[in-house]
């Protein structure tokens, strides 16, 4: 378990899972009012880890909805109560459907905004955590990004969620939702300069790439 703390705000990374799945906790530290970002697989470590602190569990955000990022749904919202926070263009189970650019709170301090970044899937998309981090469920991994070939995979509609990305704070923490990388984070800067699937390529090429065996 990693954690990042600034004075207004916790992020943890929990490592859960047979896929070496990433569950994020992420908490306004002065009301406890918190957020939990695709949880899955071990839902008992989750639930410890929220008991640790004084949780006061807002919503329950999936980057995607792909099993393994939000099994963890049904049995979290019933204990809590929770709202489960996902892209409108997801058909999954959901309280609220965010559109891209759409902003949520914790407290006064924490400010939560969703960025849509199809690609890897239909509704995958990343949250902005204030300036600090940006969660990037499986369209963005330390060193890689998510397969394109599932169904509803398209490689030119992650060309331009990356195009999205590029334009963000190369200073901001990338929390990736798999642990496939050399280490479990990273900021962006590193990954536009080291990340290969990042580097420089037109659509055609980008999709090309994202083609190949
Ligand atoms: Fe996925």
């Amino acid at each position: 378990m990693k954690e990042k703390n600034d004075s207004k705000v916790s992020i943890e990374q929990i490592s859960v899972g047979q896929f070496k799945n990433f569950c994020y906790l992420v908490q306004d530290i002065d009301s406890g009012e918190s957020a939990i970002i695709d949880p899955a697989w071990e839902v008992e470590k989750i639930l410890n880890a929220m008991k640790e602190k004084s949780f006061r569990l807002k919503f329950i955000i999936n980057t995607h909805s792909h099993m393994d990022h939000i099994q963890g749904n049904p049995v979290i919202k019933k204990l809590t109560g929770a709202r489960i926070v996902m892209s409108f263009k997801s058909l999954a189970k959901k309280d609220i459907g965010v559109k891209d650019g759409q902003e949520l709170n914790l407290g006064s301090n924490v400010r939560l905004r969703f960025l849509l970044t199809p690609g890897h899937s239909p509704d995958s998309m990343c949250i902005l955590v204030n300036d600090l981090a940006l969660i990037t469920g499986d369209t963005l991994f330390i060193g890689e990004c998510g397969r394109v070939d599932l169904p509803g995979g398209d490689a030119s509609e992650l060309f331009d969620s990356f195009e999205k990305i590029r334009r963000l704070d190369p200073k901001l923490t990338v929390y990736p939702g798999h642990d496939y990388g050399a280490k479990p984070s990273s900021t962006l800067k590193e990954q536009i300069e080291e990340n290969y699937t990042l580097l420089r390529r037109n659509r055609e090429e980008f999709i090309r790439f994202m083609n190949e065996p």
